[in-house]
């Protein structure tokens, strides 16, 4: 689906549905007032008839019959309203689309139903639409041999200063793409998403945008001293992969000598281990490398985006299975650095895989780490589906992160560090063991990842929540199945230049 600019009032506008954002009371006021007018009042008469008063969520939909647009869509957008109001309103309005087999859409820029005011649409509001329409027209149908016609072509009405609007239109453009990136990894079963498969795709990455990329298997990863890696793969018929995207900012704005490192957790499958899940447990686990899945989403999104920092791209890559070969609850392992770890919970295998990435990002020289993980169940206790978990020794990047996932719409929460979570996770016969207990689960986990980062400033981000939609309760831009949650804070973070 493209996203395409008009200033034309909505009421000139050929499309197949033209969507109005309503305010409440549901008074038609602006451009939506003059598309009533065209339609001799009976957008009023309707909202009147079916008692629409613009509350948020609420939508109406007529048949404009001879208008130049085949229908009108009053979605309520409520009181107040930020940006996130407008990506939500346009999302409803592309996930309607779908209903009506509509092809080419039109959907308002601003509130109150109109293109903009005087002074135009706000360039955040126009990045916003295309942002929701764009997340919202998503589909992984590669495997359903029949489909109902996909949405083409979504026009932003908005009037402003066309540089600003483009610019804003491509940002978002590049942002979708990306999240659909991640998406369609997280789908895809772990049948074709397996280790090499990802270290493929980094290795396309690196080949189309210049970037550095480097595939340590197994055997380099045991070399390398990466213990818990390879405890975590040993049960594996899949070959893991340890994988290191390098991307280096181009240009006068250009700062190399920040590094910043994103790991994502990239367990293809995990059944548990002999710590076995449930059959229902395992359902969604193909979904267990939505970290990695948001972290080579961003990294092919770099270049284009010109983001003036070196990124580190670093995913940990492997199944967790069971065989002969495969780790035992009570097995001790020394991990990359020296620290031994007795693994009492074979499940608990992300906070391992991701103890040696974050450690080899501090190897590495990196100035700043962010880790996303499907970590734990907790966390979605917790917080709920549609919100991650934000767990950090440095408060200064995980206020830049909060800053950056609020401009994006996309949920985040702090917990605490406590010193208490860090001293449940020391085990009686080892430096560390792997799981500490039901209490504090995320803040435990996290405590774990955090034993391995030293003093670098480091934010864990728990997506297991919001990464996998199991329902379509969320936001309307969250499709079934993989979100893609993370990607778009990551860009927002790394477009802006993070902080010093
Ligand atoms: N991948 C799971 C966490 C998870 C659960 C993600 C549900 C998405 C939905 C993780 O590897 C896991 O199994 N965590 C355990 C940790 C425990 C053994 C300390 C959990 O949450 O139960
Ligand atoms: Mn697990
Ligand atoms: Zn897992």
């Amino acid at each position: 689906m493209r996203v395409t600019l008009a200033d034309t009032l909505p009421a000139a506008t050929a499309c197949d549905l033209l969507a109005l954002a309503v305010p409440e009371p549901g008074t038609l006021a602006g451009d939506a007032a003059a598309v009533d007018k065209q339609l001799g009042g009976r957008l009023t008469d309707a909202a009147r008839a079916d008692g629409f008063t613009g509350k948020r969520g609420r939508t109406l939909l007529l048949h404009a019959l001879d208008a130049p647009f085949r229908r009108v869509l009053l979605v309520g957008t409520g009181r107040g309203g930020d940006a996130e109001a407008v990506r939500r309103f346009a999302a409803v309005a592309a996930r309607q689309a779908g209903g009506v087999q509509a092809k080419r859409i039109a959907i308002t820029a601003a509130l109150d139903g109109g293109a903009g005011g005087p002074g135009g649409a706000p360039a955040e509001h126009v990045r916003a639409a295309a942002e929701g329409a764009g997340l919202a027209a998503y589909r992984f149908d590669r495997y359903r041999t029949a489909d109902d016609p996909a949405l083409d072509e979504t026009v932003v009405l908005a009037r402003g200063d066309r540089g600003a609007l483009t610019r804003a239109l491509r940002q978002a453009d590049l942002a979708v793409a990306a999240t659909g990136r991640a998406r369609d990894l997280v789908n895809e079963p772990a049948n074709v998403v397996t280790p090499t498969a990802l270290a493929d795709l980094a290795r396309e990455i690196a080949a189309r945008d210049g970037l550095d990329c480097r595939v340590i298997d197994l055997d380099g990863a045991r070399k390398m001293g990466m213990g818990l890696f390879a405890a975590v793969a040993a049960g594996s018929e899949q070959p893991p992969k340890f994988i290191v995207l390098d991307y280096r900012p181009a240009g006068a704005a250009a700062d190399a000598s920040r590094t910043v490192a994103l790991v994502g957790k990239g367990i293809t499958f995990d059944t548990g281990g002999y710590s076995i899940k449930t059959a229902n447990g395992m359902m969604t686990m193909k979904g267990d490398m939505a970290g990695a899945a948001a972290v080579l989403g961003a990294m092919g999104a770099l270049k284009d985006l010109a983001a003036p920092v070196r990124v580190l791209g670093i995913v940990a890559a492997t199944e967790n299975m069971i065989s002969g070969r495969a780790t035992r609850p009570g097995d001790v392992v020394r991990a990359l650095g020296g620290k031994t770890v007795e693994i009492n919970n074979t499940d608990a295998e992300g906070r391992l895989v991701l103890g040696d990435a974050v450690a080899f990002a501090v190897r590495e020289g990196a100035a700043e780490i962010i880790d996303l993980a499907t970590l734990t169940g907790a966390c979605v206790i917790a917080l709920g589906d549609y919100t991650a978990g934000l767990m950090t020794n440095d408060q200064p990047l995980a206020d830049r992160l909060l800053t950056a996932a609020k401009a994006s719409g996309e949920q985040l929460w702090q917990l605490p560090m406590y010193d208490e979570f860090a001293e449940a996770m020391r085990s009686d016969i080892a430096d560390l063991k792997n799981s500490g207990g039901r209490a504090a689960g995320a803040e435990r986990g996290a405590a774990f990842i955090g034993a391995f980062v030293g003093t670098t400033p480091w934010a864990h981000l728990d997506i297991a929540g919001p990464a996998f939609a199991e329902d379509r309760k969320g936001p309307p831009y969250m499709p079934l199945g993989g979100t893609g949650y993370g990607v778009r804070t990551l860009l927002r973070y790394l477009e802006a230049g993070p902080g010093k």
